[in-house]
């Protein structure tokens, strides 16, 4: 990694949004790191392979500030996320904490490790979900994460005031990847009634979310901003 490029550091890039994020990123000049279990197959990304749910804190932390020698321009980007179908009345406990540490507690404790690692014009940019802020049925831990990874973006907004590092989340709709099949588990009564969700009645696409992303964290303009990127859901 060249110092004198600015640096992404993002989670679950192996696959789905964060993939096409860190392509934008690899194309604008960024080095990139990623964090999953999976690498990230783009040529020229730097992987961190782990668990981020059943590794420890220490580990994770270790992993990471190895990569990073000096302070430099980040932009961090929360995107790992975990979705299980469950309700109020159903919901695992197991899964529920899951959930809880891959969508909310792990950006929170990324971001106050890698902060005094960022120089102005850095970015901690969150992925919620339009479930940030309303909810359907079947989505209990979910909506509830995504509902806390707004309400940590706004705390990070106030915390980082005056140090020109800037934060966003970028809330998308329903998009093709694999999470967005692994919920719907070859119901295609339920696959074309969220399709019919979006005003031009499609999926979205993982680079049209990625590319909202990528004009979130370089534009300091957005800093504290929800930035709903779903093309126009249809209410119901
Ligand atoms: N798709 C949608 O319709 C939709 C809608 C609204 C919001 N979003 C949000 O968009 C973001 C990206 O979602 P996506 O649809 O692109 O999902 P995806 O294709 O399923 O990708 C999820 C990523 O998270 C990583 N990940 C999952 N569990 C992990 C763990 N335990 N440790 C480390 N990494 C882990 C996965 O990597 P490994 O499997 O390699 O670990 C993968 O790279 C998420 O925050 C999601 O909530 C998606």
């Amino acid at each position: 990694m060249s110092l004198e490029k600015p640096l992404l550091i993002i989670s679950g890039a192996s696959k789905g949004i964060g993939y096409k994020t860190a392509e934008i990123f690899l194309n604008n000049g960024f080095d990139v790191l990623n964090v999953s279990r999976n690498a990230c197959t783009l040529a020229g990304v730097s992987n961190i392979n782990l668990d981020l749910v059943r590794a420890a804190d220490e580990t994770i932390k270790k992993q990471l500030l190895a990569q990073i020698s000096q302070k430099r321009r980040i932009v961090l980007i929360h995107n790992s996320s975990v979705c299980y179908n469950d309700t109020l009345q159903n919901f695992s406990p197991a899964h529920w904490q899951d959930t809880l540490r891959l969508n909310v507690t792990i950006p929170a404790l990324l971001s106050q490790w890698l902060l005094p690692q960022m120089t102005p014009q850095s970015a901690i940019i969150f992925v919620g979900s339009t479930l940030s802020e309303k909810a359907v049925g079947n989505t209990c831990s979910y909506t509830m994460s995504k509902h806390a990874v707004l309400g940590l973006m706004r705390a990070v907004c106030q915390d980082l005031a005056g140090q020109f590092i800037h934060t966003c989340c970028v809330c998308p709709g329903v998009t093709d990847t694999e999470m967005l099949r692994l919920r719907v588990d070859n119901n295609a009564a339920l696959l074309a009634k969220l399709t019919h969700l979006q005003s031009d009645d499609r999926l979205l696409q993982p680079q049209e979310i990625a590319e909202a992303i990528f004009m979130a964290a370089t534009h300091p303009i957005f800093n504290g901003a929800v930035l709903h990127a779903n093309g126009g859901q249809i209410e119901r």
